[in-house]
């Protein structure tokens, strides 16, 4: 399936590609990526662009691609093929300016352990070649917005895992880049502490810089994406707003809770709904309600007939969860595999 809402923006910018307003305005340009690891084709001809000042959000399941993507934009891998441009300038070809117009929190975290908190924070200053000035009020304001200032002259190796991630996430920004890679940038973090870095990311947006981050985190992407594109199989199945995709899977869903992991098999085989989300662990099916009371009569009767209980039942609209175990089929695929082998 290869559901791409917004086409717009490609066929503008190939429609004026001299005009230099459109150009300006499209700071990340990634066209037919492509990378296999020998014969596994991880990236499989993906094209998106990101304009100046929004963020873009990847989704995907676990090995759809999503840090190979931001290891190639961000100059640390090569790829087999593809057109990938950060203002313009070519990742493979311009490495040392690319470096120069980005930051990038990886997925797990890179500071040197022994160091204290402000000395990486220093030292990476040192690296982007800052003045001594500049890397003093820089530091002191980052470790006051990540809440370090009292662990700041500690050694790293003592601080716990969110406390590592947000001295990641600080010297990522140390250098104040235009372009902003963050890799999972909230896992590991407390409740408060992600919303602490949703809110410096909007503000860094507020103020000019471009975001690409990836997530697993359904809320994150609502909250903070302009766009999102859902990657699988090593390729973008569907892109647009959370909105847009969320009106993909259609409008009000019903949700049955059924009682039992046995019941829960037998219960996906009988509903045998369109665009069925399965969620496992809950025990929740959910799928597009557009029969009203027949159709719900109509699939109460096939599980009563079979003798499942049913714990709930809640009418909801979709969710970028629907969307998202719908489009990569990921816990359907999970599903089918592990009845298969029973
Ligand atoms: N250096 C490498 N050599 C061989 N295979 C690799 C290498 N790096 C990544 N891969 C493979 O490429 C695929 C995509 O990996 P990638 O790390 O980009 O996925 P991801 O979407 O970030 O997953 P996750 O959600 O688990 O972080 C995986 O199958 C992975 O095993
Ligand atoms: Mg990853």
């Amino acid at each position: 399936m290869n559901t791409k809402i917004d086409d717009k923006k490609n066929s503008t910018l190939e429609n004026n590609s001299t005009s230099n307003d459109v150009l300006n305005e499209i700071t990340i340009s990634v066209k037919e990526l492509r990378k296999s690891f020998k014969d596994v084709t991880v990236l499989d001809g993906i094209t998106f662009d990101v304009k100046k000042g929004t963020v873009l959000a990847l989704l995907g399941p676990n090995g759809a691609g999503k840090t190979t993507t931001v290891h190639i934009l961000s100059t640390l891998l090569l790829p087999d093929s593809g057109d990938i441009r950060i203002n313009n300038h070519e990742v493979v070809k311009d490495v040392e300016k690319v470096r120069s117009l980005i930051g990038l929190t990886g997925q797990y975290a890179a500071l040197d352990e022994y160091l204290t908190g402000k000395e990486n924070l220093q030292m990476i200053g040192r690296l982007y070649r800052l003045s001594h000035k500049a890397i003093k009020k820089r530091t002191t304001e980052l470790l006051e917005l990540f809440d370090l200032v009292s662990a700041s002259n500690r050694a790293v190796k003592t601080y716990s895992g969110g406390m590592k991630r947000r001295l990641d996430l600080a010297v990522s920004l140390i250098a104040s880049p235009p372009v902003l890679f963050l890799d999972e940038p909230t896992t590991g973090l407390d409740p408060h502490s992600r919303l602490i870095m949703w809110d410096i990311v909007r503000q860094l947006v507020s103020q000019g810089t471009t975001v690409l981050l990836t997530t697993q985190d359904m809320d994150e992407a609502d909250s903070l994406a302009d766009k999102i594109i859902v990657l699988n199989g090593g390729k973008i199945i569907a892109e647009g707003t959370s909105e847009e995709l969320k009106q993909l899977v259609g409008s009000e869903r019903l949700e049955i809770t059924v009682a039992g992991d046995d019941n829960f098999t037998r219960a996906i085989n009988l509903i045998n709904e369109e665009n069925l989300s399965i969620d496992k662990q809950a025990r929740k099916l959910s799928f597009v309600i557009n029969g009203g009371v027949r159709q719900l009569k109509q699939v109460l009767d096939r599980l009563d007939e079979d003798n499942i209980i049913v714990e709930n039942i809640s009418f909801h609209n979709p969710t970028l969860d629907d969307v998202f175990l719908i489009l990569t089929g990921h816990m359907t695929q999970q599903l089918n595999t592990e009845s298969e082998i029973s």
